[in-house]
């Protein structure tokens, strides 16, 4: 029998703490108008000391699983991407894992930039639909507010923090994720990059006094990429589909910057009423942006049942790609639960376990531990 790959739910993390065009110019030389006039961004969300990126990953999966009826320890895997992750390692899905208490669920991150949250979401569904595992959460997530340089205006009035999650289910009735295309031209790694604190780049004290921990971006160059393959993967994906553009209710695209997506719908003879944007609120937020145009969508009814939808996006790699599905939403037979309990109840269990590592490794000799 067939399997399919439905998206059941959906959810958010957005923080409190709004930055707007106004505050920004108090920081950096630039001005709302120039903002809005070349980005269509007029504020975005910061995240407070206390949240990071696994922090609002967690939250925007609670509130998927709920909309789902899934409990925590139904999920069999975590796909976190994102391009501002807790660390290098360990990923940010095993913390995820550990707040949500998915005790069954194996975790791995995606890194490829803002086309990330599309990537991971293929990848799940291709696990699902192989048979190799049933229920899936895939989260985009970041605190990109942490790595951008409040300096440099070329970069900081573009991004935003914020989490969206998707809940795949496994089903033997047709629809859920249908195709996706997935594009990497890594001759522009350089044009957008994180170049300090990895391996070429080990951090030091001369990389943070050059500011190479931050994000660096040369813009022009991103902006005439991103304009080519937005409508050209989205043709793609929808070739690949067997459909037309005419059988597609709504293009879901990386919020990155209104012009852009302007002349993505001009390359596709679409109407800018066929694209979701929440930019103007929420900034750039990277692998999340895309789950969280999806989930205001879905709460405004703009995202039915049955509907076609494209979730198209580009990034730092250079990357890009697109995923048409088929829009399932709440299974009806779906049971009520309550994973906050179980966050709880997770909370618990990880001290426990980290006591119990504790007391192990000092009164156990490496004899003991089969070293
Ligand atoms: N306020 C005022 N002036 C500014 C600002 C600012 N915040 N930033 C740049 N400028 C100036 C520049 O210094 C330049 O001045 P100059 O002509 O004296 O040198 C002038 O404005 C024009 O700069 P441009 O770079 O030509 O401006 P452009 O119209 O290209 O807009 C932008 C810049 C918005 C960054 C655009 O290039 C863009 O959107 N690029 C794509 C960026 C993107 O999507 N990045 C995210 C990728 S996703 C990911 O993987 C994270």
């Amino acid at each position: 029998m067939s399997r399919y790959a439905h998206i059941t739910g959906w959810g958010v993390a957005l923080p409190e703490h709004v930055l707007t065009n106004k505050d920004l110019e108090q920081m950096v030389d630039t001005s709302d108008e120039w903002i809005v006039s070349r980005t269509g961004i007029r504020e975005r969300r910061i995240a407070s000391p206390d949240q990071t990126t696994a922090s609002l990953g967690a939250d925007a999966a609670v509130e998927a699983l709920k909309v789902a009826g899934l409990k925590p320890t139904d999920v069999d895997l975590i796909i976190v991407a994102s391009s501002s992750p807790e660390h290098i390692f360990p990923a940010t899905a095993c913390i995820v894992q550990d707040i949500i208490g998915a005790t069954r669920a194996g975790a791995f991150d995606i890194s490829a930039a803002c086309s990330g949250f599309i990537f991971a979401l293929n990848m799940a569904a291709q696990a699902i639909r192989t048979g190799s595992i049933n229920n899936a959460v895939v989260i985009g997530a970041e605190t990109l507010s942490r790595i951008v340089n409040w300096q440099d205006r070329n970069t900081c009035i573009l991004f935003g923090d914020g989490a969206g999650a998707f809940v795949l289910q496994a089903s033997g009735e047709p629809g859920g994720v249908l195709e996706a295309v997935m594009h990497a031209d890594g001759s522009g790694a350089d044009v957008l990059s994180l170049p300090a604190g990895g391996s070429k780049l080990p951090t030091s004290a001369d990389t943070v006094a050059h500011g190479l921990h931050y994000v660096h971006m040369d813009g022009r160059p991103v902006f005439r990429f991103a304009t080519r393959v937005m409508a050209e993967a989205t043709q793609e994906v929808v070739a690949k589909a067997g459909l037309t553009l005419d059988d597609i209710d709504l293009i879901v695209p990386h919020q990155a910057n209104y012009r852009i997506l302007e002349v993505a719908a001009r390359g596709l003879k679409m109407p800018m009423d066929k694209f979701m944007v929440n930019l103007d609120r929420y900034g750039n937020t990277s692998t999340a942006s895309i789950p969280i145009a999806a989930a205001e969508a879905a709460e405004k009814g703009r995202l039915r049942r049955g509907d076609k939808v494209v979730l198209v996006g580009f990034g730092g790699g250079l990357t890009y790609g697109a995923l048409l599905a088929e829009w399932t939403g709440p299974l009806p037979d779906r049971p009520e639960v309550n994973p906050e309990r179980y966050r709880l109840w997770a909370k618990v269990r990880s001290t426990g376990l980290r006591l119990k590592r504790k007391v192990l490794s000092q009164t156990l000799g490496e004899d003991k531990l089969g070293g």
